[in-house]
């Protein structure tokens, strides 16, 4: 079962989600990490800056994988996820461009960039950090009646592209299909910590955490992972049983190997 913390103020759940990667770093600088976009993360990559700006972490020799792109956004564009990770995370700290990997959604053949990126996925993360969408989607693995392993690209549900409508501004022109790790290759990963905020997340981390194992909500394949942390907010963490939910009070990084 995964663990999950709570935390009264998220910028100590981005603290500690820093830590995490920050201690392993600092006994295995090659470390590969899993790492992943939306409005979540955005407090952890502002964390990982800072704690870089301290001089405490270097990135340079570790490698990081996306989860996911939007497939038709040039990599310039605002909105596409090598955009996000420039501005948020490469672009702010000494990570070697050449050990940064994204799927590339922009090109003629998307099909053909997942299946590339499959490949450079074949060696397990040692972290993966997750978010959550309101749908219980992990990467853009969207609830369906199966899952699929590997790297590939997926239609985004009418969910997932109306809560990126506020990044988007009209519907038609936010993506209707995007390359994804599969769930294979997050579930690969030696830990995982998944990260929610706020109270649109509430139904779907209660649904991973305390419900059954079900396609129709992939986060809650974390119950099966051994070495899962879950950090939530009190909004996040709303409807997860008391007896599954620890105060976090700095304990979390005993927690995870
Ligand atoms: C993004 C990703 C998605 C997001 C999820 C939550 O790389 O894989 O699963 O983590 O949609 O997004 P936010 O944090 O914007 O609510």
């Amino acid at each position: 079962m995964p663990s999950v913390w709570e935390y009264r103020q998220s910028d100590d759940l981005y603290a500690d989600a820093a830590e995490f990667a920050v201690r392993l770093l600092s006994v295995f600088p090659e470390a590969s990490i899993g790492v992943a976009t939306g409005d979540t993360q955005i407090g952890l990559y502002d964390r990982l800056a800072a704690v870089f700006g301290e001089g405490r972490v270097s990135f340079r020799k570790a490698a990081f994988y996306n989860l996911d792109e939007y497939v038709g956004l040039d990599k310039d564009d605002p909105n596409s996820y090598h955009a996000y990770m420039r501005r948020h995370f490469f672009d702010r700290v000494d990570a070697a461009p050449e050990r940064c990997f994204m799927p590339d959604g922009s090109g003629p053949d998307p099909e053909a960039s997942a299946r590339r990126y499959a490949k450079t996925l074949a060696a397990p993360r040692d972290i993966q950090f997750l978010g959550i969408g309101a749908n219980g989607h992990i990467g853009f693995n969207e609830p369906a009646g199966s899952l699929t392993l590997g790297a590939h690209v997926t239609a985004l549900s009418a969910r997932t592209r109306r809560a990126a409508l506020r990044h988007f501004g009209k519907l038609d022109r936010v993506p209707r299909s995007a390359i994804t790790m599969g769930v294979g290759d997050i579930f690969s990963s030696r830990s995982m910590v998944l990260l929610a905020v706020g109270e649109e997340k509430a139904e779907a981390v209660a649904r991973s955490v305390s419900g059954s194992v079900t396609t129709r909500c992939p986060a809650s394949f974390l119950q099966l992972h051994p070495n899962a942390a879950i950090l939530v907010d009190g909004p996040a963490g709303r409807l997860v049983p008391e007896a599954l939910k620890r105060r976090a009070d700095g304990r979390v990084l005993g927690d995870l190997r």
